[in-house]
């Protein structure tokens, strides 16, 4: 159980939470998080940030869940479970991170555990958190509509880590082939492996999101 140090909308529908405490996780993990009174499953978010007192998370407001949780106030108290999943590995030589809408969220913690990245951020209406990404890497690029993969040569790098919309991570496999992995969204409940809810169809058979990813090189999955 963690308390609530901040949870603020920092662009609409768009909230930056900091839970209080000593939290462990590796880039690319999620948490598992409900409050005390949540009539539902527990909704899995990415590690945004991890400080020496703190965990941050970036999410969005989607439906019930995420609604709850835009309502809690500082001292409120949450449940966190994790850290869960296999995240992106730590890899030596030039790296970009394409991140697009709420995809963005994992890639800040990414960038402060590599050396050597470049970070793309593809936005549908508005940016945010411009400052705070461009602190974490060498260049930063964002595009406000259109395509981000309109700005990244992707022979300038030895690896790409991408998370956002299945079709945006299924155009950069195409175009980086088989130095790109990518963090795949599924609905999840147990977050665990035991509820068999999360499955992602591979070329190595049917894999749990939450167990065996959310991240995966992205040649061998068969997007949606
Ligand atoms: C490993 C992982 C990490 C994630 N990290 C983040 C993050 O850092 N920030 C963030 O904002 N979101 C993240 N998500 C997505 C987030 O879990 C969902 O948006 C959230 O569960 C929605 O819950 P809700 O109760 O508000 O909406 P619901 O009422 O459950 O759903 C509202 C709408 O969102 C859609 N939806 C729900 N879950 C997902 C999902 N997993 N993927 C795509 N669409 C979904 C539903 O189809 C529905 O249309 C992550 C998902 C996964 C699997
Ligand atoms: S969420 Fe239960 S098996 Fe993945």
């Amino acid at each position: 159980m963690g308390k609530i140090i901040s949870n603020k909308e920092i662009s609409p529908n768009v909230y930056l939470m900091k839970v209080g405490g000593n939290y462990k996780g590796d880039m690319g993990q999620f948490y598992m998080i409900r409050c005390d009174n949540f009539p539902l499953l527990s909704r899995p978010i990415s590690i945004h940030n991890i400080e020496k007192d703190c965990i941050s998370f970036l999410y969005e407001v989607k439906g019930q869940g995420t609604e709850i949780l835009k309502n809690l106030k500082e001292d409120d108290k949450i449940i966190l479970q994790g850290p869960y999943g296999n995240g992106f590995e730590k890899r030596e030589g030039k790296i970009a991170l394409i991140g697009g809408g709420m995809g963005i969220a994992p890639l800040f913690y990414t960038a402060k555990n590599l050396d050597n990245v470049d970070i793309y951020l593809g936005f549908s209406e508005r940016s945010f958190l411009e400052k705070e990404y461009e602190g974490v890497c060498e260049n930063l690029h964002i595009k406000i509509g259109g395509y981000i993969t309109d700005m990244v040569d992707f022979d300038k790098y030895d690896y790409i880590y991408t998370c956002g919309p299945e079709k945006m991570m299924e155009k950069i496999t195409e175009m980086g082939k088989d130095k790109v992995y990518v963090s795949v969204e599924k609905h999840m409940a147990c977050g665990i492996g035991a509820c068999l809810g999360c499955n992602c169809d591979t070329k190595n058979g049917n894999k749990k999101v939450c167990k065996d990813g959310p991240v995966f090189l992205g040649e061998d999955v068969y997007y949606e």
